[in-house]
Order: C-alpha cells, then sequence, then structure tokens
C-alpha cells in the first residue's frame, strides 16, 4: 500500500510572525500522528524559516512554482537548485491558481518538471478540469491532455515516485469538493493512463485529491483506493483542521483503504 502524503498549500499567505506560530503547532500537533507523510509548500521568502523551523521534524517543505530554467538571465525567477539550497523536498507545479492567471502552459509546466526532478526534489503535477469541462463529459480528456505532455514527451517512468495532484477547478476554495467517488474515478484514471507507458510507475506515482478537503470529509476522500493523499488549502492554514486531516490520512492507512 502506498503511504499517505499531505501537503499544505498555504499560497500567498503567511508573515515571519504568523508563520513562526503555524509551524509551532504544526510540528506539536503533527508529530504523533505515525506512518504518513507531511509536507508545508510555503511562498518562497519563507523557506529558510521553513529550513530553521522544520528540520528534523516529520514534516518536509517546499515551493509553489519554480523556473523552467536552470541558472542565467531570468528576472525575478527562482531555480530548482536554489530550492534545495533551502532544503525543500516537493515543488507544487501548474496550479490552475498560475496556469489561469499566468497563462502557463503544458508544455512550461513540463520543462519545470523535469528541471524539479534532475535537482532531486519532488513534483507535485497539479492536473483539473472546470465545471463546464465536467458538466459537458470532457473531463478525462482535458486531464489526459495534461499529463500526455510528460507521457509522450518524456515516457512514464518520470512519474515513478513524483506526485500528481487532481485538483478540479470547480472544487478549489469553493467548499464544494469532489464526491469520494468522482475523485477515486478520476485517480484511478490517472493511473491506469500512466500505466499504460509504465506500470510500475503508475503503482509509485502518489496521487493527491485537492480541492475544499476538510476535517469532515477528509475520512471518505482519503479512504479511497487511489487516494494517496490531500493538497490541502485553506484548512492547512489552521493547525486544527490539518492535524485532524493528518489524523484522517493515518486511519486510512490503518484501515488499508477502501474494500
Ligand atoms: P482549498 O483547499 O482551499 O480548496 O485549496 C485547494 C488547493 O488549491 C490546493 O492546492
Amino acid at each position: 500500500m502506498r503511504r499517505k502524503l499531505v501537503v499544505a498549500n498555504w499560497k500567498m499567505h503567511g508573515s515571519l510572525a504568523s508563520n513562526q506560530a503555524l509551524f509551532e503547532a504544526f510540528k506539536q500537533k503533527l508529530a504523533p500522528i505515525k506512518n504518513v507523510d507531511f509536507a508545508v509548500c510555503v511562498p518562497y521568502p519563507y523557506l529558510a524559516q521553513a529550513q530553521s523551523l522544520l528540520a528534523g521534524t516529520n514534516i518536509a517543505w517546499g515551493a509553489q512554482n519554480v523556473a523552467r530554467y536552470p541558472v542565467g538571465a531570468y528576472t525575478g525567477e527562482v531555480s530548482a537548485t536554489m530550492l534545495k539550497d533551502f532544503g525543500a523536498s516537493y515543488v507544487i507545479l501548474g496550479h490552475s491558481e498560475r496556469s489561469t492567471a499566468y497563462c502557463e502552459s503544458a508544455e512550461n509546466i513540463a520543462a519545470k518538471f523535469m528541471m524539479v526532478k534532475e535537482a532531486g526534489l519532488t513534483p507535485v503535477l497539479c492536473v483539473g478540469e472546470t465545471l463546464q469541462e465536467r458538466e459537458s463529459g470532457v473531463m478525462e480528456r482535458v486531464i489526459a491532455e495534461q499529463i500526455d505532455e510528460l507521457l509522450l514527451t518524456k515516457g512514464g517512468g518520470v512519474f515513478a515516485n513524483a506526485v500528481v495532484s487532481y485538483e478540479p477547478i470547480w472544487a478549489i476554495g469553493t467548499g464544494l469538493s469532489a464526491s469520494p467517488e468522482q475523485a477515486q474515478s478520476m485517480h484511478e484514471f490517472i493511473r491506469n493512463r500512466i500505466a499504460g507507458y509504465d506500470a510500475e510507475a503508475a503503482q509509485s506515482v502518489c496521487i493527491l485529491y485537492g480541492g475544499s478537503v476538510n476535517p469532515v470529509n477528509a475520512a471518505q476522500l482519503l479512504v479511497m483506493q487511489d487516494i494517496d493523499g490531500g493538497l490541502i488549502g485553506r484548512c492547512s492554514l489552521d493547525a486544527n483542521d490539518f492535524e485532524k486531516i493528518g489524523q484522517a490520512a493515518a486511519f486510512a492507512t490503518q484501515t488499508g483503504g477502501a474494500k
């Protein structure tokens, strides 16, 4: 059984003072939760703070974007090796709040994915469909296009031990989560699509669900067979909520997922 992973996406929230309190609360509340991996993806300026406060705990840290180039005259960009310098383990890529607002192409996201892997970090590749795409029944085609960019150009092996996060755009920040069955069905689709290229990679890829995960719906989502964890927005800014989601992941691990 794959290990569950619960990742906080703090988005553009925080300050040195408020982060310090939240990191301390996370450390205290997550330490007793066994057999679950945790990570917090912070805005770039707070990576050093994450490193100094989280080193040696059961919580890894990471970033929410990265440059597609290794080094050079790219004003305002941050490279994967810079993130590594600050002990980052994870990098969120292609989040809809970026790809919509900053017009990131699938090709650009795929290049970033490769940079992250080359630096020895773990990419968290976000994929998701709009409400209109779901309602018109083309959601699987949309998700396929988002992962095919990598599958077709790099093969399935690049997904070995990588993270994919299924984040239906209509569920992000809306309080309207996908049902466990809707999420499971899409996660299975993603895993099968990768398996078509590399069966072993498909077994090791960690597929998170993101989109209004909260302490009430977490248990039902995380127990599903192909849901390997969560990417948590709003509820990752509250240590009590995040702890409860972590406990739901631990419980799903103990009970062995859905039968
Ligand atoms: P919410 O949990 O606030 O819906 O955000 C989800 C998300 O965007 C995770 O990356």
